[in-house]
C-alpha cells in the first residue's frame, strides 16, 4: 500500500485549480440510467470513486467513453440489460444506492446490495426505500440485497423528509423526473450538489423547481434527452486547500474557488483571522503571521459548517490560540483522526460527538494512519504545518477523493512525496 510523506516546510506560495465535485459526479452519473441517450459530462475530475461508480454503470448496461486527460465522460444506457448491482462493488462506494431510484423509475425493477456502513458511521438507507415508497415502489429486503419494483410507472407523491439526506433527496429527485404526474419533496438537501444534479437533469428535459430550498416540485415526463453538463467545483476540496496556507501560512490562490459554496466555512475562518479574498480566478488566502484563533464548530446539513470539513478543521485547530470545540452532528463516529492528531502531539479530548482542541505550539511529524477520505486528508494538513516528516499509511482513502493532491501542494512549495510500497 502506498504512503505519503509530508515534511514540514514552512509557508505555501502559489496556485491551485480546484477540480470538479466528487459527490457531484456520484450521482450525475447514475442519472444516465434515466435515458437512452447520451448524457456527456465535463470537469470530471480523476478519482477512484468515479473509477468504481463507472464500473457499476458499465455492469448495469451502460456504454461509458471517457478521455481522463480532459475529464470527459460520455455515459448511454440503450437499455439497462442487468438490473442488479452486485455487493462487491456496491461495499467499495456506497453512494452506488444511488443507481436504485434511476432504475425504478425507468424499468420497475432493480436490486441493490445494502451498502453496508462505513468509518464514519452505521449509513442506513432507509430514507431512500421511504421516500421511492412513497412514490409507488416496493421492497424487499433478503440476503443483504434491496429487491425493489413498481406495477407500473412510479406515481408523483408529496413528501416531507423527516431530516435531511442529501442521498436520499438525490434519489427521489431523479426517480421523480420520470413519475406520472406532480411530485412535491419537502426538507430536502440543498447542498450545491443537488442543485447540480437538478440543472442537469433539467437540460436532459426534466421540470424541475426549487432546488436549494427545501420544497422540490416535479413534474413528471415520459422520456429524458441527451445532454452536456459541466460538473460543479468540489467545495469540500476547495475548503481543504484553503486551510492549506492557514496550517503552514503563506498565501495562495484557489482558481475556481467561489465562496457562496462554502459560506458558513469562511465567515468561520474570518473569525478566526484568515484573510480571505476574492481573486479574479478565484479565491485568495493570505495567512497573518499569528496564529489562528480558536473557534467552536457545529455541523449542519448545508448551508451550516459541512461534516466534510470537520476533520480538515480540527487539524487546523491543533495550533490554534485557545480551546475549540467541534461538535459532528451529521455522523456518529467521524473523529478517528482525533487519535492520530494526538500522535503528532495535538490536545484533543472526545466526548461522543464533542471535540475540544487546546492549542499546542506546533505539531510533530510522526507516523500515521488514514480511516477515511477526509480524516486522511487532515492527517496531510497536520503535517504540511508540523516539524519533521508525517507518514501517511493507507492512503488509498485519498484516492477516492482527491485529484493529483500531491502535485497541487508541490505546485505551492510544499515537501511531499508519494511512496509505492
Ligand atoms: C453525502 O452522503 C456525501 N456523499 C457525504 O460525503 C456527506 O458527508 C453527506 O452527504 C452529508 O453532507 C456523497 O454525496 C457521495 P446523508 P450521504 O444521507 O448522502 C443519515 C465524503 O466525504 N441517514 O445526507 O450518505 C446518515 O446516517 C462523503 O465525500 C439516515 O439515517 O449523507 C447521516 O447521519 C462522506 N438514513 C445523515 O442522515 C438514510 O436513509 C446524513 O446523511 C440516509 C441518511
Amino acid at each position: 500500500m502506498d504512503k505519503i510523506v509530508v515534511t514540514g516546510n514552512g509557508p505555501l506560495k502559489g496556485k491551485i485549480k480546484i477540480s470538479g465535485a466528487k459527490n457531484a459526479c456520484l450521482t450525475l452519473m447514475p442519472a444516465s440510467l434515466l435515458s437512452d441517450g447520451t448524457l456527456k459530462l465535463t470537469n470530471v475530475p480523476k478519482l477512484s470513486d468515479i473509477d468504481t461508480m463507472s464500473d457499476l454503470l458499465t455492469s448495469l448496461g451502460c456504454e461509458i467513453g471517457s478521455d481522463k486527460q480532459v475529464g470527459t465522460l460520455n455515459l448511454k444506457v440503450r437499455e439497462i440489460t442487468n438490473h442488479k448491482a452486485e455487493y462487491d462493488i456496491v461495499r467499495k462506494m456506497r453512494a452506488s444506492i444511488l443507481v436504485l431510484g434511476p432504475m425504478l423509475a425507468r424499468d420497475g425493477y432493480a436490486v441493490v446490495s445494502l451498502p453496508g456502513g462505513c468509518a464514519i458511521g452505521a449509513r442506513p438507507v432507509d430514507l431512500h426505500l421511504r421516500v421511492l415508497e412513497a412514490l409507488g415502489a416496493t421492497f424487499e429486503l433478503k440476503d443483504g440485497y434491496i429487491f425493489g419494483k413498481t406495477s407500473g410507472k412510479l406515481q408523483g407523491t408529496k413528501f416531507e423528509f423527516p431530516s435531511v439526506s442529501v442521498g436520499a433527496t438525490e434519489n427521489a429527485l431523479m426517480a421523480a423526473t420520470l413519475a406520472k404526474g406532480e411530485t412535491i419533496l419537502e426538507n430536502v438537501a440543498k447542498e450545491p450538489e443537488i442543485i447540480d444534479l437538478a440543472e442537469c437533469l433539467i437540460k436532459m428535459g426534466a421540470d424541475i423547481t426549487g432546488q436549494g430550498t427545501s420544497t422540490i416540485r416535479v413534474i413528471g415526463v415520459n422520456k429524458l434527452k441527451s445532454a452536456e453538463h459541466s460538473v460543479i467545483a468540489d467545495r469540500i476540496e476547495l475548503g481543504t486547500y484553503m486551510l492549506a496556507p492557514v496550517i503552514a501560512g503563506g498565501e495562495v490562490e484557489l482558481i475556481g474557488g467561489k465562496r457562496e459554496l462554502i459560506s458558513a466555512f469562511c465567515e468561520k475562518l474570518e473569525v478566526a483571522g484568515v484573510d480571505i479574498s476574492n481573486s479574479e480566478s478565484g479565491l485568495n488566502i493570505k495567512m497573518p503571521d499569528n496564529r489562528i484563533g480558536a473557534l467552536n464548530i457545529l455541523t449542519e446539513p448545508f448551508p451550516g459548517f459541512p461534516t466534510d470539513l470537520q476533520a480538515q478543521m480540527m487539524a487546523v485547530l491543533c495550533t490554534a490560540e485557545g480551546v475549540s470545540v467541534l461538535e459532528e452532528r451529521i455522523f456518529e463516529n467521524r473523529f478517528m483522526h482525533a487519535p492520530e492528531l494526538i500522535r503528532m502531539g495535538a490536545d484533543i479530548d472526545v466526548y461522543g460527538g464533542v471535540a475540544k482542541v487546546t492549542g499546542v505550539d506546533n505539531l510533530k511529524g510522526a507516523p500515521v494512519m488514514a480511516t477515511d477520505l477526509r480524516a486522511s486528508v487532515s492527517l496531510i494538513l497536520a503535517g504540511l504545518g508540523a516539524r519533521g516528516d508525517t507518514v501517511v499509511s493507507r492512503v488509498y482513502h485519498l484516492d477516492r477523493g482527491y485529484e493529483e493532491l500531491e502535485k497541487k501542494l508541490v505546485g505551492c512549495g510544499a515537501v511531499i512525496e508519494r511512496i509505492s510500497e
